[in-house]
């Protein structure tokens, strides 16, 4: 006989107000990995005009946008539970991520689990960002897909706006944390480097963008950490202050002013600094794969990327001459959105809750 869950999923840690339901069908005495899944319903609203004008995400406008989202947005995902279906469990990202934007999405869980008696689980955002990558290839919404497990034991890159992780997988369950960045993420340097280039937020896509129209530059920014012994860490912030002092440099200016701003740049020129500044930070993150090979006491058998920062065509193609098998997260579960806390929860065998919300990375959250 097949088992069946289907959970109620609800991610509200940075600016996307996200909810979903999801399906996993199980195997008993076959493991604790589905063995297909269904995203029954994915939504998403997404708070980037809200941020826009203050060019980055502001912790205060995020959570009172979450607060006259998230009732509605889980009431539309709920809309494709069938009538005679049993909800098991509402999941919920207990962090890291913003406080405010975090508790609202807790408290409305919370709520949802009292009034239905059925259990809270508690979801790490940054696991669950690799959840689509560890089960699938693609998906529809509304399909059952067969889950086709990665290869193990796996590299896996975790790099968006907020985190840049990388950590060895020896199995779903199995994760050790080898290296993540010692100060900005990856798309936190995409979107700061963005708006130097008068570009606005979030600047990950529009770098990609305005890259995309040349081939090369006459310009190159350092992709090195500093500290040597650390092969496996990311470093952005030397790399944000490269351009940041090309951009001066090009200005004309002695010094660079507190709003700095390359907007008035020709056209070439900016394509010409994004395509560098591009080339310079996907390269730290191939390199850091590079050296988690070399370094792997084990043979590792395949990659899994996923993270917003997954999301751009350039690392897509760089990853594919890694010589080893890469997943990628499916493009629409690159960005934040519950369908990936959902899928963590059923891959995830356990139950019950921490309340407390957390916002740090914490391997150790379970
Ligand atoms: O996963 P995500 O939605 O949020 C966090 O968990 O942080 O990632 C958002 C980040 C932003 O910094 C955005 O600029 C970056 O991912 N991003 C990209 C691309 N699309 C989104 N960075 C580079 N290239 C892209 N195409
Ligand atoms: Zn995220």
């Amino acid at each position: 006989m097949k088992l069946t869950k289907t959970i109620l999923a609800i991610e509200t840690s940075c600016d996307e107000t996200g909810a979903a339901l999801v399906r996993g069908r199980f195997r008993p005495g076959e493991g604790d990995v589905p063995e297909s899944v269904c995203v029954a319903s994915q939504v998403v609203h997404s708070q980037i005009a809200s941020h826009q004008p203050f060019g980055g995400v502001v912790p205060e406008v995020a959570a009172r946008d979450h607060l006259a989202k998230i009732a509605e947005v889980a009431e539309e995902a709920l809309a494709a539970l069938a009538p005679t279906e049993h909800l098991d469990a509402v999941a919920v990202t207990m962090g890291p991520g913003l406080i405010g934007a975090l508790l609202v999405g807790i408290l409305y869980a919370r709520g949802f689990s009292i009034g239905r008696g059925i259990p809270l689980l508690a979801v790490n955002h940054v696991d669950a960002h690799l959840a689509p990558a560890l089960l699938f290839e693609n998906y529809s919404v509304g399909s059952q897909v067969l889950v086709k497990s990665l290869q193990y034991p796996a590299l896996a890159l975790t790099v968006s706006g907020g985190h840049c992780h990388l950590s060895r997988l020896e199995g779903p369950h199995a994760r050790v944390l080898l290296g993540r960045t010692v100060d900005d993420a990856a798309g936190e340097a995409f979107d700061k480097v963005a708006k130097v280039l008068g570009l606005v937020y979030p600047g990950g896509p529009q770098v990609e963008r305005l890259a995309a129209q040349v081939s090369g530059a006459r310009f190159s920014f350092p992709c090195t950490l500093t500290d040597k012994s650390n092969r496996l860490g990311f470093s952005f912030s030397g790399l944000k202050t490269a351009v940041l002092f090309a951009v001066k440099d090009l200005l004309g200016l002695k010094q660079i002013p507190k709003s700095l701003s390359g907007a008035s740049l020709p056209e070439d020129v900016k394509a010409e600094l994004a395509w560098a500044f591009q080339e310079a930070a996907l390269g730290q993150l191939r390199d850091r794969l590079v050296n988690a090979l070399a370094d792997s006491p084990i043979p590792i058998r395949s990659v899994a990327v996923a993270g917003g920062v997954a999301a751009n065509s350039r690392f897509r193609a760089m990853m594919a001459e890694l010589g080893l098998p890469v997943r990628f997260a499916p493009l629409a579960l690159c960005s934040d959105n519950a369908a990936m806390i959902g899928l963590q929860a059923l891959l995830e065998p356990r139950e019950g809750l921490r309340m407390q919300p957390f916002t740090r990375y914490a391997m150790d959250m379970r």
